[in-house]
This record gives C-alpha cells, structure tokens and sequence, in this order.
C-alpha cells in the first residue's frame, strides 16, 4: 500500500467527483492561519487525549522541578489530532521559545547543525514530518540528542575535518504521522513518546464549544453534537464544519448554530451523518450497488467512481474502514453488513460477502484489513 496522508492530497482529490476538502484530515495553507488562532496555549486549555495530556504533564512538572530541560517528546498520530498544539504548549508550559522546523525542510545537515547551535539553553525544537528527515541530518541529530552535542564539517573532500561543538541542553519535539517509518534508532532517542488517539464525540463537542467561543458562535447543545457526529474523531475537521455551519447560520438564518441549522448546512456540503463526504459515498454505492458488495479490486472501484485509484486507496479507503464499512481482503474490497445499512439498500439475499459483520471486526478479513497508521 502506499502511503495514505504522505503528500498533499487536495489537489488529487479536487479533480474527479469534484469532492472538496471538507472532511480531509489534513490542513491546506489558508487553514493553518485560521487554525492558528484556534490552538489551545496550555495543557488545561487541551482538551481530550487523557492519557498523553496526563503523562506529558508529569514529563514536563518532573523537568521543572528538577530545573532540567525533559526528555525528547514524540507525539505520534494522524493528522488533525493536535500534535502541533502539543508541541507549542510544551513550550509554553516550560516557558521556553520553540523553535519550528519540519522535516523535509532540512535539506543538508549542515542547516540542522545551524539550527541547533543557535538554540538557548532549554528551548524546545519542533521537528514536524520527522520521518521524512534526510538521513545525513538525521545521525546529526543522534549525537545532538543524546550528548547536545554537533560534528560541524569544515573544508571538502579528503581533507574535511569534523569539529566536536557544544550546544545547550535542549528538548527535541518530533511530531510525525507515520511513526512506523521512523528508524529505531531515532525513535530509542525519544525518553518521551505520546501516541494521540482519534476523540470521542464528547470531547469533539468540547473542542467545538471552546472554538465557537472564540469565534464568537452562538453554538447549541445539539448543534455541537450534530457537527461532533460528523468530524471523523478528528478536532481539525470539527473546526472546519463550524466554520462552514457558521457561514450558513450567517446568510440563511439569524447566526445561531442549531442542530436544524448544522444538518441543513453539512447537507449542503455534502457531509453525511458519519462524515462521509460525496466520494466517499460514490466509492461505498458502487461497493455495494454495482459489485454487489465485492471482492473487488481497488483500481475498478477507482474507474467506477471516475477517480485515481491512489486518491480512492489513500483518502477514502482508510476511513471508510475505521467506519467499519469497508474490509480489505486478500481478493479484494469487500462492503460491510454496516454499508448496506448506512446507505440504506436492503441486505443481498445470502447475506453481505462477509456475513454479518459489526464495525472494525469483519469477519473473513482479520489480519489482513491494514491498520490506518502504523504504532
Ligand atoms: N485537544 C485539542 N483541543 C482543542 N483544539 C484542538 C485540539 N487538538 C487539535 N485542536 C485543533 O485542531 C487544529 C489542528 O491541530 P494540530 O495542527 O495541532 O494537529 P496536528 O496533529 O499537528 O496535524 P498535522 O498532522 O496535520 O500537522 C488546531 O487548530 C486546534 O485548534
Ligand atoms: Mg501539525
């Protein structure tokens, strides 16, 4: 398989069906801006994520007390989840500058070996994609983690020379969501690793309320939980559906974001009950309607809808199988017993391929349904 979220996604997907991001869990350019005004400052202001908030807190308090910089910190998970809001209340909960850069932006070691020797003492490093660092800059970043210490190369050829430099005790960040691409011995450099978890809808609602405040959104009770409903476990989403549920209340209605006024609005943008958008529906029709539920193989799927079978495998497919609706299969995709009920098409007389089936456990494709994101 590919890998699903490694590149930008929205310039395959506008193409096709014509879906628009709604629901994509990854951030185009002018979202980050908006986002940024959204991020919580401080672990309490986090919301969710219990047990990496918890055992953060106690990294972070154990290293103030101890008036030492803590531990590197790896927050690893899909995109959308907070790893960069982690990242910066690390540093603010330190009370530390953060220093951001990405992975594939550090092109040559020898930018990563600037970067570095300029930190304070205690500044925290940002590095976000860290799976994607080149692997020159990465051994420069062993020697930097375990003794803050860097080889700087001086002179070319035959004749350079490494020179041993100091730098200040700091806390590397790493973000990534792909932790199965790290090496081992990257990842064993990390005393820190938080593993962020998809949110319940409760903790969707909360997010929502907290953002709605800030935007200054009269948000109901039953409005939050319509559009938690539907944000795919994911606090980015959420955000962007009460952007867009906000627009509609504003021009249709008298601002307030009701549940009347959330279910018409995401109607209209084509995101249904469970956060499935128009491709992702297109993909489960055909599924279930001209395949009769498969086996089928991805690249007919792809044909059947109009659109890459890359975008199919990469954008659709993962959430339609934490949905529960999908099952990969050694002979190919296969529709749940839950995808003849979500599209409301009465079951096939013998049964759906796979029996019955409830959500993440089809039966018959154990072991062989990829998980979304490696551990
Ligand atoms: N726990 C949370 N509480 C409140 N808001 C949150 C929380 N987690 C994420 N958000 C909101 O979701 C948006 C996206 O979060 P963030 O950018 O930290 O995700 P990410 O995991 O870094 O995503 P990516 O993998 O794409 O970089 C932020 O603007 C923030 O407002
Ligand atoms: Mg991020």
């Amino acid at each position: 398989m590919s890998a699903p979220f490694d590149r930008p996604l929205l310039g395959a997907v506008d193409g096709g069906l014509g879906q628009d991001a709604g629901v994509s869990p990854q951030a185009g350019d002018e979202e980050r801006v908006v986002e940024s005004a959204l991020r919580p400052h401080s672990l309490t202001e986090f919301i969710g994520q219990p047990k990496v908030s918890r055992q953060l807190a106690l990294v972070l308090e154990g290293a103030k007390r101890r008036g030492r910089p803590p531990d590197h910190v790896l927050l690893s998970g899909p995109p959308g989840l907070g790893k960069t809001s982690l990242a910066l209340i690390i540093g603010s909960e330190l009370g530390t500058a953060v220093k951001i850069t990405s992975g594939p932006a550090i092109e040559r070691s020898g930018d990563l070996a600037a970067m570095l020797s300029n930190l304070s003492p205690g500044d925290v490093l940002f590095i976000d994609e860290i799976h994607r660092i080149a692997r020159p800059a990465e051994e420069l970043l062993y020697m930097a983690m375990e003794d803050f210490r860097v080889d700087v190369v001086v002179g070319k050829g035959p004749g350079a020379t490494a020179i041993p430099l100091e730098i200040n005790p700091f806390t590397l960040v790493g973000a990534t969501t792909r932790a199965g691409l790290l090496t081992g011995p990257l990842r064993d450099r990390f005393g820190f690793v938080g593993q962020m978890e998809f949110y319940e809808p409760a903790e969707l609602q909360q997010v929502l309320r907290r953002s709605a405040d800030l935007l200054g959104v009269e948000l109901t009770e039953d409005g939050s939980a319509e559009i938690a409903g539907r944000s795919r476990g994911t606090p980015r989403i959420a955000n962007r559906l009460l952007r867009r549920v906000r627009d509609y209340a504003e021009v249709e209605g008298d601002g307030r974001v009701t549940r009347e006024v959330a279910q018409a609005a995401l109607a209209l943008y084509d995101v249904d009950v469970l956060g499935l958008d128009r491709l992702d529906r297109a993909v489960l029709e055909a599924l279930v309607v001209r395949f009769h539920g498969g086996p089928v193989g991805v690249s007919t799927l792809a044909v059947a809808v109009g659109e890459e079978s890359n975008t199919v495998e990469e954008v659709c497919e993962p959430f339609l199988v934490r949905a529960g609706l999908l099952a990969r299969t050694p002979r190919g995709r296969v529709a749940t017993e839950a995808a003849w009920r979500h599209l409301g098409q009465p079951l096939p007389r013998g049964g759906p391929p796979l029996g019955s089936a409830t959500p993440g456990s089809a039966p018959g494709a154990e072991g062989v349904t990829e998980p979304l994101f490696e551990a």
